[in-house]
């Protein structure tokens, strides 16, 4: 057996050396709210975070992982869909049929921690998810009002991490 840390709690499972991540978590950790597209890390319906980064876990395998990383999945980004993403994408009602919409929120989460107040620019770096439905404008609109409600430290934060970076 094997050990992860997967939304703050020590897990245990058994996989093969070669098996990803989103199969341990959907089929042993039954967290079945990362979704499986592509299997080729091109849609992002599979997107968790590790140590904050946004990362297609159809392509990561788990047993390449240590225990000593913080997995975070769509049911551990917040109590009870809270976070300011959560809540900006209830509020502009984005989801058409949903199936891609945790990627959405858990690669938009990524992005809002890393860049407070994103560019559109920084919004089309990170955000490569794919949407059969066509989603995009609401979820470009959505991240913009998330951004409104981050905390202006963490803007303080990336102002001054792009100013000393010019
Ligand atoms: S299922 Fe992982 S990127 Fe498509
Ligand atoms: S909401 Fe249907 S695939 Fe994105």
């Amino acid at each position: 057996m094997a050990k992860l840390n997967v939304n703050g709690k020590d897990r245990e499972f058994g996989a093969a050396p070669d098996t990803p991540l989103l199969w341990v978590l959907r089929e042993q950790l039954g967290l079945t709210g990362t979704k499986y597209g592509c299997g080729l890390a091109q849609c992002g319906a599979c997107t968790v975070h590790i140590d904050g980064q946004a990362v297609r876990s159809c392509v990561m395998p788990a047993r390449a992982l240590k225990e000593t990383h913080k997995i975070v999945t769509i049911e551990g980004l917040s109590r009870n869909g809270t976070h300011p993403v959560q809540r900006a994408w209830q509020a502009l009602d984005v989801p058409q049929c949903g199936f891609c919409q945790s990627g959405m929120i858990m690669a938009a989460a990524a992005l809002l921690s890393d860049k407070p107040r994103p560019t559109d620019a920084d919004i089309d770096a990170a955000m490569t998810n794919i949407c059969r439905c066509g989603t995009y404008n609401r979820v470009r609109a959505a991240i913009k009002v998330a951004a409104q409600s981050t905390p202006r430290r963490a803007a303080a934060r990336q102002q001054a991490q792009e100013g000393s970076a010019t």
